[in-house]
């Protein structure tokens, strides 16, 4: 590998955040036993918030953000990776506590990787990234789990909410693929079109479920992938029917929820909290196994953006203003 290689630093300084493409040393990469050249890294919201002000998640400066990546391994300690390996990171708090993927090279402890399944790209991999893997636990909990765990009624009817961010749009095209009728939730009219293309069966606007909840509405939804929290996921829970798991990853709108016992105790409605962060490695490789089989990279490529480091620096904070949709993905060659 080259001795130097790009890779965005934020700093702190008192209460001064700041951002910046640095070119810096090998040596300056000092956690873990495996070292991957980066293919490509990804937007998340988490992602957002650390860039803009380390969400006080990151407890170190400098630091390289970035919670997940791809590439090729170039040097490995670990007897279970060597040189050439195409691997997948996501979550661990690899770029809150450990340098991230906003890097061309990144050094991480081996248990953290997964080996990239043959029948997807590097590029895939990031297409997908850890909203993507999210979308993947979300919907296998709300769908699957129901099914064949607790051996209940067929999922058919479904809602998702934050349906044009990046776990939502995917959790839309999973849970299509796997048959469900999907309900998108989105504030953006202009994105209507793109869901129904995904797999949106129908679309409600977020405006409409952003109201006082009853402690028990109609029921409406087998399942529900909630990407947002606040009143929203409150209102879900509310709407969903007998049995129905609702599975919460997400607080882009709050992370208050103001419930009722009633969905719980009446319908036996069930929250299914969502962590990808500390997935086990056996989750991790079955469900990135799946992914070739319910996602249609072809279709989704029309969100897709790719961008370059110096870019990000411009784009995350309009994320955070809900401004964004679809997925933007680094490119640690551009
Ligand atoms: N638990 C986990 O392990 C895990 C993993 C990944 C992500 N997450 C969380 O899941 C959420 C989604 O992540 P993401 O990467 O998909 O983010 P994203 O791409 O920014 O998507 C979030 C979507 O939520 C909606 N939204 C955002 N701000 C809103 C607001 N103020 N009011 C109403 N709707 C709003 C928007 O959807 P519309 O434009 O369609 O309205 C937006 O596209 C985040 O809270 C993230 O932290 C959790």
């Amino acid at each position: 590998m080259s001795e130097n290689f790009k890779a965005i630093l934020i700093n702190q300084k008192e209460k001064d955040f700041t951002r910046e493409v640095k070119t810096i040393d090998k040596s300056f990469l000092k956690h873990g036993d495996v070292l991957v050249k980066v293919d490509y890294s990804s937007l998340n919201y988490k992602d957002a918030l650390i860039l803009k002000n380390g969400a006080r998640l990151v407890k170190e400066f400098p630091h390289i953000p970035g919670i997940d990546f791809s590439g090729k391994v170039v040097e490995s300690e670990n007897s279970n990776y060597k040189s050439g390996d195409e691997v997948i990171l996501t979550g661990w708090r690899v770029g809150e506590i450990y340098y991230g993927g906003y890097s061309q090279y990144a050094k991480v402890n081996a248990d953290f990787l997964v080996k990239k399944p043959e029948n997807i790209s590097t590029k895939q991999a990031m297409i997908l990234g850890t909203a993507g893997f999210t979308a993947l636990q979300c919907s296998f909990a709300t769908k699957t789990a129901r099914e064949e765990l607790l051996l209940g009624k067929k999922v058919e009817d479904v809602i998702v909410t934050g349906a044009s961010g990046g776990v939502g749009s995917i959790a839309v095209m999973i849970l299509n693929k796997l048959g469900c009728n999907v309900t998108a939730v989105t504030s953006k009219e202009s994105n209507k079109e793109y869901l129904k293309s995904i797999g949106a069966k129908n679309i409600i606007n977020t405006a409409d479920l952003n109201k006082e909840p009853r402690p028990l509405d109609k029921g409406l939804w087998d399942g529900a992938v909630d990407t947002v929290g606040g009143q929203i996921l409150s209102n879900v829970l509310a709407q969903t029917k007998e049995n129905g798991i609702v599975a919460a990853c997400g607080n882009a709108v709050d992370i208050k929820l103001n419930t009722t016992v009633m969905p719980f105790i009446i319908r036996g409605v069930k929250l299914w909290g969502i962590n990808s962060v500390n997935a086990s490695t056996k989750r991790r490789q079955f469900l990135w196994n799946e992914a070739s089989k319910l996602i249609d990279f072809e279709k989704l490529n029309q969100s897709i953006k790719t961008i370059g480091l110096e870019e990000l620096l411009d784009i995350y904070s309009k994320m955070l203003k809900g401004e964004t949709s679809g997925r933007y993905i680094v490119d640690l060659n551009k």
